[in-house]
Formats: structure tokens, sequence, C-alpha cells
């Protein structure tokens, strides 16, 4: 009896998320800023048909401010963003102190609305003159990125809270040498590993070097993290596969950089079914059996998120650095929004540490390899104009945030009984 009442209360109050939890938005420097036309990524973009160059962007570099504003109004207490390394250092070795104030300026704008900061220091794109030394094959690649990383910190580490070095070195390494997808474009197994190895590197020496240039501060990285299950549940295969791809895709990186991290900073998208073939198992693709999948063709899989935490839950904090979905249908951002974040919550009263979440992205923009066609943003920009506009998933995140949890009459939309509007404004 006693049990049924406690559950009945349980169903009908607010979700509750623990104290102090970080609730914001995450953007990269090339995905907003614009102009960032010293990079290999913007280099790699002319030559693709127009529709995929970043350009001008949403023109954050000079819009940071209404941005920030925004987020700060709808509630956000923290942001993750990046700094880009190539207007910082243009040239080897040298380093452009206007660009430096100019972070200064955008970092400080944060902490002026009270935003708790994470900063990554790489995200993706590659200076030039680094690029045309081979990039991350190079050999001196960690040394270079480790001046870099010396250089900036001092300047900003007032302003700056969490640090991220580097944003998903497996989907960097993947998108370049695998896939090869991406600048360079490089199809190459020997290659790949050159890189993975030279980013470990490159991680290990920028957290030694910013705990040594601030001691009390929290060093962290972003790693893409992805659930699996067997498609067939009495598939030993399959199963396999299910263990072999978690510990190879989640799970190694962290082994091997043990002892480098002050927290684990996850971004989660990916669900995959593990399908018998041949020897071994493929990715079923989804998209065939009309499972629910967002714009970009990924899997909305809520319980891959509690399987992530649950999976990789060690004594150190965690933050969802990235989640997100791509889709022109707000309606479906908003169901995204809850679903997940129940899952989280339910992983954080499984005895997961998470500290803090951080929704990808603030505003639409450059998706890298697909332009501008995914819409993941809680903010619509206008790219003719440069026009923002609150999506109505703004406002119940901006709800959500408020009351540090979901109530449960925001479990209306769920079932589509209702839209945002007439809950939110409900007495
Ligand atoms: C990246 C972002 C990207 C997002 C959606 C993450 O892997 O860090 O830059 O926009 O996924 O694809």
């Amino acid at each position: 009896m006693a049990d049924q009442a406690s559950h009945h209360k349980h169903d009908h109050a607010t979700l509750t998320f623990p104290e102090g939890f970080l609730w914001g938005t995450a953007t990269s420097a090339h995905q907003v800023e614009g102009g960032n036309s010293n990079n290999d990524w913007w280099q790699w973009e002319q030559t693709r048909p127009q529709q995929f160059w970043s350009g001008p962007s949403c023109d954050h570099y000079h819009k940071y401010e209404e941005d920030f504003d925004l987020a700060k109004n709808l509630g956000h207490n923290a942001h993750r963003l990046s700094i880009e390394w190539s207007r910082i250092e243009p040239e080897e070795g040298k380093f452009d102190l206007r660009e430096i104030e100019h972070y200064q300026n955008v970092l400080k704008a944060l902490k002026d609305r009270g935003l708790k900061v994470m900063l990554t220091l790489h995200h993706f794109t590659n200076p030039a003159w680094f690029a045309q030394k081979g990039g991350w094959e190079n050999r001196k690649s960690a040394f270079y990125f480790e001046r870099f990383v010396k250089t900036i910190v001092p300047e900003i580490k007032d302003y700056v809270d969490f640090w991220i070095t580097i944003n998903e070195p497996g989907v960097l390494v993947w998108g370049s040498y695998i896939a090869a997808i991406w600048p360079p474009q490089k199809k190459s197994r020997w290659k790949a590993l050159k890189a993975m190895w030279n980013i470990i590197r490159a991680h290990k020496k920028a957290y030694k070097a910013i705990h040594k240039l601030v001691p009390k501060t929290e060093v962290g990285l972003a790693q893409n993290v992805q659930s699996y299950t067997a498609y067939h549940k009495h598939s030993l295969i399959e199963q396999f596969g299910v263990i072999f791809s978690d510990l190879a895709s989640n799970h190694i990186f962290y082994f091997l950089t043990k002892g480098y991290h002050d927290f684990y900073g996850l971004n989660y998208y990916f669900h995959y079914r593990l399908k018998e073939h041949g020897l071994g198992v493929e990715i079923t693709d989804v998209t065939h059996f009309s499972k629910d999948i967002s714009d970009m063709g990924w899997e909305i899989f809520p319980e891959g998120i509690f399987n992530v935490l649950t999976d990789l839950s060690n004594h150190i904090p965690i933050y969802l650095t990235e989640c997100g979905i791509a889709t022109s249908n707000d309606d479906r951002r908003i169901r995204f929004l809850m679903q997940y974040l129940q899952e989280v919550y339910r992983a954080i009263q499984a005895g997961v540490n998470v500290k803090g979440f951080f929704y990808w992205s603030l505003l639409d923009n450059f998706e890298w390899a697909d332009g501008y066609e995914p819409k993941f943003g809680l903010i619509e920009v206008d790219f003719k104009t440069q026009k923002r506009t609150i999506k109505p998933s703004s406002l119940l995140y901006q709800d959500i945030i408020k009351h540090n949890g979901i109530r449960h009459k925001l479990m209306k939309f769920l079932g589509h009984r209702v839209s945002v509007k007439e809950v939110l404004e409900e007495k």
C-alpha cells in the first residue's frame, strides 16, 4: 500500500534533477561563426557545390551578444562553445592578438550573463597551415596543438569553467580517414591509426598543460558514444557484436587515456541494431522499416541514452556535452527532449553522476558535409536576413530548466493531445 502511494505521488510530481544541474546548449565555431576562411574545412568546401559552403553561417562571430541574450532569457545556466584555432594562429607560430581579444570578449559576454562556460579547444577544424603539414597524421601535430593550448589558455582562463580539449576524436578520424567524407578525404586505416594516436597524445599534453596553467579547473573531452542492441535477442553472434562494438567505440578510448579526464563529456546521437551477416554482424538500416528517424536518418532511441550512461558510469562526473535531433518539425524536437531527458533522469535515479545537459544546438547551423538543410536548433535562423526566431521547443526547455526537471503536466505533449503553448499557458 505504502509502495503504491509513493509510486502514485512520484508519477504526478516533477522529475527533479540534481541541484546545480547545468542546462544549456552547445555550438562550435565553424558551424555558427561564419567567415572561417583560414581552415581546412573552408578550403575543402570550395571544391563542393555552393549549397555546401559554410559562408557567413549564423554570423555568430558578430552576433554573439544577441545569441547569448537569447540563451540567458531562455533560462540557460551554461553554454558550450568552441574557439577557432585558425583565427587565433592563422600562420604557424604567429598568434593574432585581435582574435584573442575577440574570444576574451565572447567568453566575458557569457560570464556577464551568469552562464557557466564549457569551452572546446578543437572542434573538427584545423588551421590550413596545420592541414598542409599533414594534419593529425603528422607526429608533430600534438606538439602544435599543445603550443596553441599553452598560448591561449592563460589569456582566457578567467572565463572558463570546463575545458574540452578535442571534440569527438573517433568521429573526426572516421570522417577524415575511414569513411573519408570529410577533409582531407584520405581513405586509409594506417593514416586513421596514426591520426588517432596523435590525437590521444595531443589530448594528454593539453590536459597536463591546462592543469599546470590553471590548477583548479576541470578538463575533459567530448566523445561520441553509441548504443547497440542485437537485432535477434537469441543470436550469440549479435550479442558478441554488441559487446565488441561497445568496447571498440565507447570504452577503448577511455582505457587509452585513463587518468586524463576530470569528467566524461558524452555526445549521444546513435543507436545501432546489429544483425548477423556472414561470420560477423552488420548495422541494420532502420529507415527501411519506418523506425522513428531524424532528418539525418538516425534512429530516435531514448533508452539508448540510459544504456550508455549506465554502461560508462564510474566515479567520474558525466556531462552530456551534446544531444539533439535534426528535424524541421519542432513538435518532434519537443517529444525528443521529453523522452531523452526522462531517460537521463532515470539514469540519475539509477546512480549515474550526470551533472549537465547541453542540447545540440542553440541555433540552426552548418551541419558539416550536409550543409544547412538539417535543422538542429532550438532557435531558427533565417540565413538570408540573420533573423533569429524562437521555436516552441525553446519554451519547453525553458520550462524544464526553470523547474530543474520535467513537470508532470508536460507529459501531455507526448500523446500529442495539446500544444506546448497550451500547456505552458495553463495556470
Ligand atoms: C558534432 C557536431 C555535429 C553534431 C550533429 C556531433 O558529432 O560534434 O559538430 O553538428 O554531431 O551531427
